[in-house]
This record gives C-alpha cells, sequence and structure tokens, in this order.
C-alpha cells in the first residue's frame, strides 16, 4: 500500500526529476525489501534465478545494480552506455501518457559516459563478481557525434566486457540519428565483429560472453528475417524484442501523444509481442538456436505470459515500473506461479513459444490451457 501512495506521489513530479529522486532514494536504500521468489530458467551457460529483468534505460549509469536485487528481479539491463559522456538531447525529454499508461522519451543516450559506468561496475563487482546469481547485462551503443560508430562498439565491449554476465548491442534506439540503420545485414554484421573483436581483447575470462541484439519493433518482415539470419549466422546467443516505437497509428489518449521520440508502455505491447512471434516462428520453423527476450508493455502476469508462449526466456520492463511501482515484478512472479500451477506447469522452459498466436497466447494466460476459448 505504501509504494502504491509513493509511486502515485512520485508521478506527480516531471518525469526525468521523478527518475532522477528514484535512483536517489534507491542508493539510500529506500526501497522495498522483498522476501526472494522467483522462476529460475537456464539460457546456455547463463542461469537466472529469476526470468524478469530491468529493461536498459533505468539504471543508464550503472547505479543502483545492488538496490536491484531486493525487487525481486533476476537480471537488470546497465546503459545504454556510450564511450563519451553525452548529454542527450535538450530537456523536457521525457514525457508520461497517464491515459495511456505509456511514456515518450527522445532522451538520445544522456549517459557519464564509459570510464564512468567502469568504475560503478568494478565496485559492484567487488561484491558480486560475474557469475553471481543476479545477472548484469550491459547495453552498448555509440555516442551521436562519433566519427567511427562501428569502433565505439569495440571500445566498449573491450572496455566493459569483464563486468558483464551479458553484451547487449543497441542498434535500435528511435533518439540516435540513423543508429536503426545499423540492422541492416551489412552493416549489423559489422558491428557484431567489431563486438566480438572487443570482448576477445578485453580482460574478460569468458572469451565467448553471450551477445544480444537490441531490435526495433518498427520493421517488417523482410528485415526481421534479415537480421535473425545475421544473428545466427553469427552465432549470438539472441535478440530483445524490442525498443521503443516511432509509430503512432496506436490510439492514444493522452495529449502528450504527438511528441517526438519513442513509445513505450501499455500501448507498445501489440507491437512488440506480434514482432516477438513472429520471430518465435521463424526461429522455430529453422531450428536455430537462438534465444529471445521480450521487453514492450509487460506490467503483470498476464501480459508476462503472453511474452513466454509466444517465444520470450526473458522478459523485461521499464515502463510499468513507472504505473505499477517498485513491486511490479513481484506481482508478475506471484501471478504467473498462478498461471503454472492452474496450467500444471513444471517448468516455464517447457512452454516457452508454444503458441504461434498471440491472441490465442493472451486467451490462454487468461482461461488457462484447458479452458481456452476458441
Ligand atoms: C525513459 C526511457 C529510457 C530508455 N532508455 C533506453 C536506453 O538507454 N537503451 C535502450 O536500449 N533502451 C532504452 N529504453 C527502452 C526500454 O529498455 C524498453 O526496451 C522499452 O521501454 C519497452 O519496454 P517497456 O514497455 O516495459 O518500457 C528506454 C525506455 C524509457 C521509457
Amino acid at each position: 500500500m505504501i509504494w502504491k501512495f509513493i509511486t502515485f506521489f512520485v508521478r506527480k513530479l516531471d518525469p526525468e526529476i521523478a527518475h532522477k529522486i528514484t535512483i536517489k532514494f534507491m542508493k539510500f536504500g529506500l526501497h522495498p525489501r522483498l522476501n526472494k521468489i522467483g522462476i529460475p530458467i537456464n539460457i546456455g551457460n547463463l542461469i537466472f534465478k529469476n526470468f524478469i529483468g530491468v529493461a536498459a534505460g533505468f539504471d543508464k549509469n550503472a547505479e543502483v545494480i545492488n538496490k536491484i536485487h531486493f525487487l525481486n528481479f533476476g537480471f537488470t539491463e546497465v546503459g545504454t552506455i556510450t564511450p563519451m559522456p553525452q548529454y542527450g538531447n535538450p530537456k523536457p525529454r521525457i514525457f508520461r501518457l497517464e491515459k495511456d499508461k505509456a511514456i515518450i522519451n527522445r532522451n538520445g543516450f544522456n549517459n557519464l559516459g564509459m570510464l564512468e559506468a567502469k568504475k560503478k561496475l568494478e565496485h559492484y563487482r567487488k561484491k558480486f563478481p560475474v557469475g553471481s546469481d543476479f545477472l548484469v547485462g550491459i547495453n552498448i551503443g555509440p555516442n551521436k557525434d562519433s566519427k567511427d560508430r562501428f569502433s565505439d562498439y569495440k571500445v566498449l565491449a573491450k572496455n566493459l566486457s569483464k563486468f558483464a554476465d551479458y553484451i547487449s548491442i543497441n542498434v535500435s534506439s528511435p533518439n540516435t540519428p540513423n543508429l536503426r540503420k545499423f540492422q541492416n545485414k551489412e552493416n549489423l554484421e559489422k558491428v557484431i565483429n567489431f563486438v566480438k573483436d572487443g570482448i576477445e581483447t578485453s580482460k574478460t575470462f569468458n572469451k565467448k560472453l553471450p551477445i544480444f541484439l537490441k531490435i526495433a519493433p518498427d520493421i517488417d518482415k523482410h528485415t526481421l528475417n534479415s537480421i535473425i539470419e545475421t544473428a545466427h549466422s553469427q552465432k549470438i546467443c539472441g535478440l530483445i524484442i524490442s525498443n521503443t516505437t516511432l509509430d503512432r497509428e496506436i490510439n492514444l489518449k493522452s495529449k502528450k501523444s504527438d511528441e517526438l521520440g519513442g513509445l513505450s508502455g501499455k500501448p507498445l505491447f501489440k507491437k512488440s509481442t506480434d514482432i516477438l512471434s513472429q520471430a518465435n516462428i521463424i526461429i522455430k520453423n529453422n531450428n536455430y538456436k537462438l534465444f529471445l527476450i521480450a521487453a514492450g508493455g509487460v506490467s503483470d502476469s498476464k501480459t508476462a505470459y503472453v511474452k513466454i508462449l509466444c517465444g520470450a526466456h526473458l522478459v523485461q520492463l521499464y515502463s510499468s515500473l513507472t504505473f505499477e511501482g517498485p513491486l511490479v515484478a513481484n506481482q508478475i512472479i506471484i501471478g504467473i506461479l498462478k498461471f503454472m500451477k492452474r496450467d500444471n506447469i513444471k517448468n516455464i522452459f517447457d512452454i516457452v513459444g508454444v503458441i504461434d498466436n498471440p491472441k490465442e497466447a493472451m486467451n490462454i494466460a487468461i482461461n488457462g490451457f484447458k479452458n481456452q476459448k476458441n
């Protein structure tokens, strides 16, 4: 109750100030301390105590990883981190769409840069070394004014891999001009190879550090196919689907819906789940070994269950932390455990990607496998 009240109060503030205050509060230890529950899942060599994680953008500078432990997430993705510190776009640049339970942001990779993040990560890893039971992904992207964006990815991988359980390559933020062009086959191959070179020359013990590619939801089938082909041929671990959308076709009620930037939260759910589902079908049909992490509009156990049924091994969220508060991961886990009991599922892995149609998946989430309505 108290956290619902605090969330409501914090939401009265300007979004960027609210975020700053939240991070400050967390640093001071003002956050819930939940009894540990989770739904474990293994992905290759990565062992997740819980399948729910915090998406990139919440902890851009790796400041509160150890605090996120307390909220019953199984992992977090810090960043996006760029080589040089970057102010980002002029403020205001984050807009809350209350009526739509959505956010539009055009931050433009505001972050303190690689060296500052390195210090924070070094400090964190002293207490929680790589391989601890809370996993940390490091999301990397180029500086806006970089002369060589490919080399930016390499230098980031070289400097930060040592601290990562996985690397997430951001080629999908809509707020860095032309970044999404890196999703084209030729660019993508080059980016992945630069990241691999960076890992190879880094001080990590794990030269086979898992790489995920974070993609946009605003892509057609052809581009999705090409991304998956590249991910498969480059032997990366998987895809994160998805980043925010530039699409405004979605019916939005809030006045701020015309603001420029990437839309996240509830209205992104359908679009990101459709792409996730298509990716799952392509991967299954080709028998590829690629794992999918879902992000986009996850706010409760139903939306999380649908993502799993449509192909997600792991689920990330950001916007619902704003609207539902810091207990959201816990509420999702409790709900999913109930669904698993209802549907007689022993291991969450068994239902990953078994449904090819998001609508049908939602029907199952609501009614269960047995009582599924046609
Ligand atoms: C304010 C804000 C900042 C974000 N910053 C980043 C970022 O730096 N890098 C990134 O890959 N994604 C970023 N994202 C996108 C999220 O990681 C996530 O992919 C997207 O918001 C969809 O999830 P959601 O609907 O649960 O928020 C940001 C999202 C928001 C709302």
